[in-house]
């Protein structure tokens, strides 16, 4: 057996996971089955703020098969106090009490659960109970809330404020040659994951619960559910093997889980609570904003000044934070840099974290701002970013881990061809289209976060990793089996990783693309450690052949555990585990932040987008012919499902530039477009080619194992990158995304 046969970091694998998701085998939240199961339906509120005055309930009791109707007025026990509410990732406010009162401060707030022994009988009855209502005056629109703009009085935790301004940018800007100041928008968004919000609760008896719910944290909602029903945690289990997509919507526990879990206590029954995908866009978005960026430069291009400030959509109960404008003060090299970010109230629900949030709209503004400065100087768009590059993160004054941006510029533009774009806006076309291409630069958090896992070895040479990860889609199952794997030298096949479940080691929520880096590193340190412990039950035994070897001369694969520098001095682990009569061994990893290291260095994902469209000007349709991306994420575990992530990344980035938005009627506070019919994702038909490029990046400071982390940069840049594209084809600049074609056609 060769060292390196059982080598699978860094090789595009398959997913451990993906033959039982494709054949229909991987069970989600609202398919596991229970015994005399209730399946509850949410009512919705139809005004976006008042209070009820009256609720008729009796038609839908009427309904064969319904067991009981909960409203306010005859809500479960829950807990009374804010703070037994927030969750993990809550930002401050009054969380969400579903059925709490009878005040409205969203439309489609759920007013009403209905339970029945159907699904049919409860969609059905749920149709039938309506409410009356005492209307207040709403606000929807941002626009008009803009000007009674707040900075949040309480700062979400892990979210940094804008830091304070530097240099004097005000009179930077007014001295400097050349200089621009628009005005940028990125319209709300919703999640839309395929698999629906649904909790399947299981009444074990004794208020002893198992919960299968949809979330990107199975131990962020069971803390919730523990601490606002006041259950013992032991007797709260819940589970969350398969997600079905989720991309921030679920790294808070929603609605379905209180409604399913608090009937499931008051009926002693099992129950299943599953949202609608209408239902889908009353629980959170990514928040409608207005933002302001003016950039000044010398006559080279050289950023003499950065102002970026930025008004975000929260709701009426909640500060929703997220880093919008902070990115403006360390993409790019500045000593004269004003950053503000602000909050205004509507009548919706709090905001969601949403794939890179404030990312994925600030920096969209900055670099098509950027874009539009390099007009001005008459510079080339790549140019004026390499030229700008930050060799450091001026806000915090820290040294990065590293960046490989330069070879993101580089390796992009190569794979693009950028070197043969014409510079003029409207010089490039192709018979009746429009060619235009653009670039963006892309930045990401690259987080490690504590996290915990278990490595369990056994007689016959199998492993078993353990750690409450998710894998939302992320490819989470498979990383963890081939890191396993590699350090045992086994197979794949040989090794289990157990994930989606509250019992498991602790693990943070998955989200904020750390999983890899975080439950990854934690795998590695608990295999580690069970590997010592098996090097020292070897170094034990009688006439070992390693009696003088150190750990770090021994190496295991193919069931053996041996000296790297004379492999005949080996013993199997079936003998060793025999002679300490021992059947398994089990040790546990551990991973968190180097303080220390926090205080001089700072981590970020790069990336380098490119893309090109074609635009057909007289029916203002745009097509995003091809995107290249070129990232630096550190180590790449799994080539694979790495470039999938950047191409959903992607994908939701053209969505961002083209299509998605949620159309609200103001008049009424709704939002009109709750469905996939008419609020657009991209489908097969807008998406063509894309290509993935990871640079090489080694770093050695971010995480054990080198990982960054992938689930959001690829979205981060690409909209901006379209934008520009869709300027350097047609000369119009369209700032308020998505760019449609009515805006396209009436630029
Ligand atoms: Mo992500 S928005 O942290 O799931």
């Amino acid at each position: 057996m060769s060292l390196t046969e059982n080598i699978h970091i860094g090789r595009p694998t398959n997913r451990v996971d993906g033959r039982l998701k494709v054949t229909g085998q991987a069970k989600y939240a609202a398919e596991y089955p229970a015994a005399d199961l209730l399946h509850g339906a949410i009512v919705g509120s139809t005004i976006a703020a008042g209070r009820i005055t009256a609720l008729n309930v009796e038609p839908a009791r009427q309904v064969p098969g319904v067991v009981e109707v909960f409203t306010h007025e005859n809500r479960g026990k829950a807990a009374w106090l804010d703070r037994s509410w927030r969750d993990e990732v809550a930002p401050p406010g009054h969380p969400f009490r579903p059925l709490h009162s009878d005040r409205i401060l969203f439309d489609g707030q759920p007013i009403a659960l209905v339970v029945a022994d159907s699904y049919e009988a409860a969609r059905d009855a749920a149709s039938l109970v309506s409410a009356e209502y005492e209307v207040r005056e709403h606000c929807t629109e941002l626009e008009r809330k803009r000007s009674e703009a707040y900075v949040p009085p309480e700062k979400r935790s892990g979210i940094p404020p804008p830091p304070d301004p530097r240099g004097d940018p005000e009179k930077a800007f007014e001295d400097a040659p050349i200089k621009i100041s628009r005005d940028y928008r990125v319209n709300a968004e919703h999640h839309n994951p395929m698999e629906m919000f649904g909790t399947t609760c299981v009444y074990e008896g004794n208020d002893k619960l198992t919960i299968y719910d949809k979330t990107q944290g199975s131990q962020n909602a069971q803390g919730y559910v523990t601490s606002v029903f006041g259950l013992k945690s032991k007797n709260v289990r819940l589970i969350n093997h398969y997600v079905g997509g989720a991309f921030g919507s679920a790294l808070r526990p929603q609605h379905q889980l209180f409604f399913a879990v608090m009937a499931s206590l008051e009926l002693k029954r099992s129950v299943r609570v599953s949202l609608t995908r209408s239902q889908m866009f009353h629980i959170g978005y990514r928040p409608d904003n207005y933002q302001t960026v003016s950039l000044a430069a010398d006559r080279e291009g050289r950023l003499r000044s950065i102002m970026h400030d930025a008004v975000a959509s929260t709701s009426h109960y909640e500060d929703y934070q997220e880093a919008v404008v902070n990115w403006s003060g360390m993409m790019y090299h500045c000593d004269n840099v004003k950053l503000s970010y602000r909050l205004a109230k509507l009548h919706t629900p709090t905001p969601c974290d949403m794939r890179a949030p404030g990312a994925a709209i600030g920096v969209t503004a900055l670099e098509c701002a950027l874009d539009e400065l390099s007009y001005e100087v008459g510079i080339d768009p790549l140019e004026i970013r390499r030229l700008n590059f930050a060799s450091k993160d001026e806000n915090t004054d820290k040294q990065f881990t590293s960046k490989a941006l330069h070879a993101c510029y580089r390796e992009g533009a190569a794979a693009f061809g950028w070197d043969k774009r014409k510079s003029v806006p409207r010089s490039m076309q192709d018979g009746h289209d429009l060619i235009g291409w653009g670039v963006s630069t892309g930045m990401w958090d690259a987080f490690l976060q504590k996290a915990e896992a278990t490595a369990k070895l056994s007689a016959d040479g199998k492993l078993e990793v353990s750690t409450a990860a998710s894998d939302i889609g992320t490819g989470t199952w498979t990383i963890l089996t081939q890191i396993g794997a590699d350090a045992f030298g086994l197979p794949l096949e040989d090794v289990t990783a157990r994930i989606g479940d509250s019992t498991l080691p602790t693990s943070p929520v998955e989200g904020g693309s750390w999983t890899a880096a975080s439950n990854g590193s934690a795998v590695q340190a608990a295999c580690e450690a069970a590997k010592e412990t098996l090097f020292k039950h070897a170094k034990k035994m009688a006439n070992s052949p390693l009696a003088d070897s150190e750990f770090e001369d021994v190496a295991v694969s193919g069931g053996c555990i041996f000296r790297i520098d004379d492999p005949g001095k080996r013993l199997a682990i079936s003998e060793i585990m025999h002679a300490a009569d021992l059947e398994e061994i089990e040790e546990e990893g551990k991973v968190g932040p180097d303080l220390l290291q926090m205080m001089k260095y700072i981590s970020y994902t790069h990336s380098a987008v490119f893309a090109e469209v074609r635009v057909d000007e007289e029916l203002g349709i745009v097509r995003v012919t091809r995107i290249v991306c070129a990232a630096a994420a550190g180590r790449i575990l799994n080539p694979k499902t790495a470039r999938s992530q950047i191409l959903g990344g992607v994908v939701m980035g053209i969505g961002m530039a083209l299509h998605e938005e949620a159309m609200t009627d103001h008049r009424l506070g709704k939002i009109m477009n709750h469905n996939l019919a008419e609020y657009h994702i991209p489908a097969h038909a807008d998406i063509e080619n894309i290509e993935v490029i990871f640079v090489d990046e080694h770093d050695e400071k971010v995480s054990p194992l080198g990982v960054k982390g992938l689930g959001e940069i690829g979205i981060v840049g690409t909209a901006s990158a379209v934008a520009n594209a869709i300027f350097h084809a047609t000369g119009k600049r369209v700032r308020d995304f998505p760019i449609t074609i009515d805006k396209l056609l009436a630029a």
